[in-house]
């Protein structure tokens, strides 16, 4: 299957990230390398360095994006890996500063629409959802080996799921009789615990919830994000800036409060007339408010409804 992906608010990165043809920049979410194609054409003398815990991503992109170095300089390295590790996968490719960062959060539309992922609730496939298909967890193994309680709590924390206690009754109960093994046999069991007449009013499907709460369950997507964050921002020289795409409020919370406590770390209360705490900010806010897709955007690209772009730049030398 062709690698298709159409990168989010992609002029908003490449302004965001003001690339120069001589930094060096990192894309932790490498994916099927729309937003890489565009950092790399800006590059003259500078490096890209692209990770993904994909290897089906890390194939397809290194192939677009060596195709992209006409003139053989060595100025893209592809790393199979997490972003949340991103510090120590550059040191040991010998890069300990970057000017400029970009994470896309979540799943590629490819790893979504290639069925047998197991991503997608439209399509009937094994229970799978691994971003890293080398990982032993997978969504099969949550359903049908955590107690209830864990499965609705993943279903309420990382879903915000109103129906997460019933469901997970109803998982528990039917795997009793058989393992629920399939994408299809996990949409029946959500479709017959969530009542009719009581379902989300905006259309959307019963299913979808439930299937972002076991995805971010089996790639442990939010626990660390911050920590990946702030980690990230440390490799940042004075003036780069880390652009991150979110595609869900429980994700961009994360980022909104990473960023806010990097530009005001300061923990003095408010009465104090000067800051005793010595927290000094290490970076400077370049979106007030997050950036959203234009209409033209969405009318090409349904999939960027949901995408928010923050961003920010580092300001000063880094002690946290
Ligand atoms: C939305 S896609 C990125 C698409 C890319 N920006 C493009 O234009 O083609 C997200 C990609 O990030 C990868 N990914 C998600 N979380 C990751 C993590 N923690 N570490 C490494 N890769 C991750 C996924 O495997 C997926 O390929």
């Amino acid at each position: 299957m062709e690698f298709s992906h159409k990168p989010v608010l992609l002029n908003e990165c490449m302004e965001g990230l003001a690339v120069r043809e001589d930094g060096v920049y990192l894309d932790g979410t490498l994916g099927g390398g729309g937003h890489s194609s565009e950092i790399l054409r800006r590059l003259t003398t500078g490096r890209l360095i692209g990770i993904d815990r994909d290897g089906e991503a890390i194939a397809a992109a290194s192939v677009r994006l060596r195709a992209l170095q006409t003139d053989g300089q060595p100025r893209f390295d592809a790393l199979r890996g997490n972003f949340h590790d991103a510090k120590e996968l550059l040191r040991g490719i010998g890069v300990e500063k970057i000017d400029g960062a970009l994470l896309d959060l979540g799943v590629s539309s490819h790893q979504l629409d290639e069925g047998a992922r197991g991503f997608s609730y439209h399509a009937d496939a094994p229970l799978d959802m691994r971003m890293d298909t080398s990982q032993p967890l997978t969504a099969a193994a949550i359903v049908n080996e955590w107690s209830e309680s864990d499965i609705a709590r993943v279903l309420r924390d990382w879903g915000e799921e109103n129906w997460a206690a019933q469901i997970a009754r109803v998982i528990c109960d039917r795997r009793k009789a058989a393992p629920i093994l399939t994408t299809g046999q996990l949409v029946d069991v959500i479709d017959a615990a969530i009542p009719k007449k009581l379902r989300e009013k905006d259309g959307s499907h019963p299913a979808r919830r439930s299937f972002q709460a076991l995805r971010i369950a089996v790639n442990d997507e939010l626990a660390p994000l911050e920590q990946a964050l702030r980690d990230i921002a440390s490799l940042l020289n004075p003036g780069g800036r880390l652009c991150v795409i979110a595609f869900h409020s429980l994700e961009d919370r994360v980022v909104k409060n990473t960023f806010r406590s990097l530009c005001n770390p300061c923990t003095c209360p408010p009465s104090f007339p000067v800051c005793v705490c010595g927290k000094r900010a290490t970076a400077k806010p370049v979106t007030k408010k997050p950036i959203t897709a234009s209409e033209a955007e969405l009318a090409g690209n349904p999939r960027a409804r949901s995408a928010t772009l923050r961003i920010i730049e580092a300001i000063g030398s880094w002690n946290q």
